[in-house]
């Protein structure tokens, strides 16, 4: 099979999401959430999954990409950059499962690197749950190193 990684277009984005928002199913910070207090506000941490690609799109479109493997998309990464700061930031990548384990994803995050490196960037950040033994394996063998670790929590407002 032949992979192939393009730029993003605005017309991949509804497949974009159904990607991701299948991916994080248990890697979710919104599942997360949703598991200790019910569906906030409405909407399912599916819908606020999706939502994320939104911000990703709209922050940054030239630095979203897109995996193909024989012509069909099956996986993506998001990046921004901060280029004072000579950072690039990953906030999402996600493959889907059938085709997960065959390097997809590592050259996904290569081409980010590279993407980053082409801007004139001198680190890049991603962030992975500690649940996901994957994305620290991945990322770890890719150069990342873990710098620190973070506490999620959210309160229940009442009235
Ligand atoms: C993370 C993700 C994008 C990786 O995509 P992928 O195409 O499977 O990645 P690759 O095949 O390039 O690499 C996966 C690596 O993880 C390893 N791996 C797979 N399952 C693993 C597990 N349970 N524990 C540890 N490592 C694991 C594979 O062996 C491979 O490592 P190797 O290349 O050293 O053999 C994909 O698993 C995914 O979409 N996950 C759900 C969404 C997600 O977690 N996104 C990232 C949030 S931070």
């Amino acid at each position: 099979m032949s992979l192939t990684i393009r730029s993003y277009q605005p017309e991949d984005l509804p497949r974009l999401k159904q990607i991701t928002v299948a991916a994080f199913d248990g890697v979710s910070i919104d599942q997360g959430m949703e598991q200790r207090f019910g569906v906030i506000h409405g909407h399912d941490w599916q819908w606020r999954k999706a939502r994320h690609l939104d911000v990703d799109v709209t922050r940054d479109p030239a630095g979203v990409f897109v995996a193909e493997l024989d012509g069909q998309i099956v996986g993506c990464i998001t990046t921004w950059q901060d280029r004072d700061g000579g950072i690039g930031h990953i906030p999402n990548i996600a493959v889907e499962a059938s085709f997960r384990g065959q390097g997809v994803g590592r050259q996904l995050i290569e081409h980010a690197k590279q993407h980053f490196r082409s801007c004139g960037l001198t680190h890049a950040k991603i962030e992975t749950l500690e649940q996901n033994a994957t994305g620290q394996h991945l990322y770890t063998s890719l150069g990342f190193r873990e710098v620190a670790r973070q506490i999620h929590l959210v309160a229940e407002l009442g009235r």
